[in-house]
């Protein structure tokens, strides 16, 4: 992800729906030139685990985590170079207005990298992956964490959630220029870009 970072020797970085703080960590390890970054997520737990991962880290200088939903930034209007959100969009329910809210802190020329799970285009991937989905996963998700049906939601959620162009165009209806989707392992996850325009 590193190399689709907008241009800039000091970058600010907004992490939405963090969780436990990984993305912005790993991140920031792969480009110094990240010098600042804030992440949000509704759940105050997810959070507290991500402050001591920052301090064992010792970035507590740079990171700061904040509470807040992703259809309401706790945050200003264009303070961002990059915002990012991994594998958490498909949680929101209006993806439109979660994907608006990144646009606004994105400062002009600022850039968006979501990350999310996707539907491989190729038909003899799509049905063995599907079937993996479906039929595989729940059973061994379940005999490892006893929730079979968390599974079964997972592989609806990934089913039905807008993928490749479809997302595409939802970063255009939020405002988003120069969108494209970089479809990654055969096209389970893809990485969607879009700018803030100029
Ligand atoms: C699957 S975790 C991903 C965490 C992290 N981005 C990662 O890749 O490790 C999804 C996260 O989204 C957060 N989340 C779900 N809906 C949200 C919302 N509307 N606003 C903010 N955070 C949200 C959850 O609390 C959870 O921490």
């Amino acid at each position: 992800m590193t190399s689709l970072l907008p241009e800039g020797e000091r970058l600010r970085l907004l992490d939405v729906a963090t969780g436990t703080a990984d993305q912005i960590l790993t991140l920031m390890d792969a480009a110094p030139r990240i010098t600042e970054a804030v992440g949000v997520d509704m759940s105050e737990g997810m959070l507290e685990k991500g402050r001591e991962k920052i301090r064992a880290r010792g970035r507590a200088e740079q990171v700061q985590l904040k509470t807040g939903d992703a259809t309401a930034i706790p945050e200003p209007d264009a303070a961002y170079d990059v915002c990012t959100i991994s594998f958490g969009i498909r949680n929101v329910e209006n993806v439109v207005a979660g994907l608006s809210e990144m646009r606004r802190v994105l400062r002009p020329g600022g850039r968006a990298l979501v990350l999310e799970f996707s539907q491989p285009t190729a038909r003899w991937f799509r049905g063995l992956y599907f079937f993996y989905l479906r039929h595989i996963l729940p059973v061994v998700g379940g005999w490892f964490s006893g929730d079979r049906e968390a599974y079964r939601y997972l592989n609806v959620t990934i089913e039905t959630f807008p993928s490749g162009d479809a997302f595409c165009a939802l970063m255009r209806t939020a405002g988003f220029v120069n969108v494209r989707a970089i479809p990654l392992t055969l096209g389970i996850a893809s990485i969607y870009l879009g700018d803030a325009a100029a």
